[in-house]
């Protein structure tokens, strides 16, 4: 049997790394092989390209282009192996991130990311994504405290409320997209996402 492909996405400080270890052991707690995973990254020349993505100034259009080229070697080398073989697959961030900070963010039109999303994933998509939602106020003293800003991070409030907002269209849009409230403790979180995970999970 396939395994399944699990995302979690949302602004820089929302709380992804934060959950991820506890999400994979639920998963792995059921007996199921887990495979964990990032993007940008994944593999090894998709973490280098991550380098760049994070670093190096660039073109928007460049920027959106290079995500998903890196996320083609992540399917064909890792993603799509593992499902075959019947493990699960978390990964930090896919391809509503690239809908949210390359289109939302930067402005590049839904219709252009849809061609590159056809492309890259063939109508291949996750089969549940947890969307953790926080107010940008909130994300930003988070993260002050945590660590030194990259490419993405440094950019203004303004732009992250507009990757918020394409977020949050897109979870309206998508019913594999689970919405937390992230604007709470680490314990009333993990209720949450307990409750979803206990209704996907064999
Ligand atoms: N519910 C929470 N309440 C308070 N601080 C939190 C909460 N969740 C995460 N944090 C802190 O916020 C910072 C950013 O969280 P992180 O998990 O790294 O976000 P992300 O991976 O989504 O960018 C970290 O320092 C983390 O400890
Ligand atoms: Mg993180």
């Amino acid at each position: 049997m396939e395994g399944k492909f699990i995302t979690l996405e949302g602004i820089d400080g929302a709380g992804k790394s934060t959950h991820i270890d506890w999400i994979a052991k639920k998963i792995t707690g059921r007996g199921l092989g887990l495979v964990m995973t990032r993007e940008p990254g994944g593999t090894a020349l998709g973490e280098a390209l991550r380098t760049l993505l994070l670093t190096h100034p660039m073109l928007a259009e460049t920027e959106a282009m290079l995500m998903f080229a890196a996320r083609r070697e992540h399917l064909g080398q890792v993603i799509f192996p593992a499902i075959t073989r019947g493990d699960w697959v978390l990964s930090d961030r896919f391809t509503d991130a690239s809908f949210a900070y390359q289109g939302g963010g930067r402005g590049i039109s839904v219709n252009r990311l849809d061609v590159l999303e056809d492309w890259v994933q063939q109508g291949f998509e996750p089969d549940l994504t947890l969307y953790f939602d926080l107010p940008v106020e909130a994300a930003r003293s988070r993260l002050e405290l945590a660590r030194n800003p990259d490419r993405f991070e440094q950019e203004k409030c303004a732009f992250f409320e507009r990757v918020r907002s394409a977020y949050l269209d897109r979870a309206h849009k998508h019913a594999r997209i689970k919405i937390i409230d992230a604007n709470r403790t680490i314990e009333e979180i993990q209720a949450d996402i307990s409750v979803i995970l206990d209704s996907f999970l064999p």
